[in-house]
């Protein structure tokens, strides 16, 4: 593995499997009544987000938590950044603290990588979502989550995603999530098909290792997992479809829709959710839809990210048998 976890594309098949195992792991340690490993005691990680969020701040501080180490939060709003500080000023004041890794969550591509390159600063970088790169860490909590439920949670133990047809739906133009997710899927064996207007489909999508289709209605009854992304008005500076019933006609996906799916399918999104968008209320709040399950299944993802980078030769969990046991 690498020191630094910037894109999904830069994980080899063994290394995700690697995390996604030690994921396993680390979710039994949540079973616990005390939910927590003295792995990472003594050691210093920064959350340093510039851009909003919920879900990945939470997890990432949650993981860093049962793992014992010293959690400082950076939020761009109410800190220097506002009265102009750069990305480099602000990353040499968290060295001179003396940080171990720093989470990055920025609004510009790129940024993370920077960051890792700069030289700047010594710690091990995790991305916690770049512009409309990368978001390797939901990319992994979602093939933790397909495994799960796909394959099984012991039958999956040293497998991959081989076979498996994944679905993903929505404003691909925008979301790191999907770019992640086909690089991280591909690398695991699975087949996807990107679904989404014309207009949210990104330039060069050819040379992406996946299928595009415009019609949702024909690709529900061939996928093991469906996954709808939100439409990320943020990133908009143009009108790309109509109206947002139009959308959501087109692209949304209701009961009726889902009904096409096979049986085993599985319904899946990364938050947040906007109801009647892109997902309706039936859906989401459906046995079929894994949206609470995948966040639950970040901070296993984000605990076995941390310890594979941070953790060093220490067996995360001490009843654990290690790798080279197994
Ligand atoms: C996504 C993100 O921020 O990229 N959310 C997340 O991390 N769970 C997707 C989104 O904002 O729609």
């Amino acid at each position: 593995m690498q020191r630094h976890l910037i894109s999904a594309a830069d994980l080899t098949r063994d290394d995700a499997v690697l995390i996604l195992d030690t994921a396993e792991e680390m979710a039994r340690v949540a079973d616990r009544p005390i939910k927590k490993l003295p792995t990472l005691r003594g050691r210093t990680i920064v959350n340093l987000f510039f851009e909003d969020s919920t879900r990945t701040r939470i997890s990432f501080e949650a993981a860093e938590k049962r793992l014992s180490a010293d959690v400082i939060n950076f939020t761009a709003k109410g800190s220097s950044v506002s009265k102009g500080e750069s990305l480099k000023d602000t990353a040499q004041t968290l060295e001179a603290m003396g940080v171990d890794a720093v989470v990055i969550r920025h609004g510009a591509s790129g940024a993370p990588y920077r960051l890792a390159n700069s030289g700047w600063i010594d710690a091990a970088v995790i991305n916690a979502g770049d512009g409309t790169h990368q978001h390797p860490t939901q990319a992994l909590l979602d093939a933790f989550t397909m495994r799960r439920r796909l394959v099984g949670r012991d039958a999956g133990l040293g497998q991959d995603l081989s076979g498996r047809r994944i679905t993903v739906v929505g404003d691909v133009l925008h979301s790191r999530v999907a770019r992640s997710n086909v690089d991280l899927l591909h690398t695991l064996g699975a087949e996807v098909t990107l679904v989404a207007p014309p207009t949210l489909v990104p330039v060069g999508v050819e040379a992406w290792p996946c299928e595009v289709s415009y019609d949702l209605d024909s690709t529900l009854p061939k996928c093991d997992a469906v996954m709808m992304l939100r439409v990320q008005r943020e990133r908009m500076n143009a009108a790309f479809f109509p109206t947002e019933r139009e959308y959501s006609r087109r692209y949304g996906l209701d009961g009726d829709r889902m009904a096409k799916l096979p049986e085993h399918a599985i319904v899946m999104h990364p938050g947040p959710m906007v109801r009647g968008m892109e997902i309706t209320a039936e859906v989401a709040d459906s046995d079929r839809c894994t949206a609470v399950e995948q966040v639950a299944n970040g901070v296993s993802i984000r605990m076995a990210v941390l310890y594979l980078l941070l953790g060093g030769n220490e067996p995360a969990v001490s009843h654990a048998r290690t790798n080279e046991e197994k």
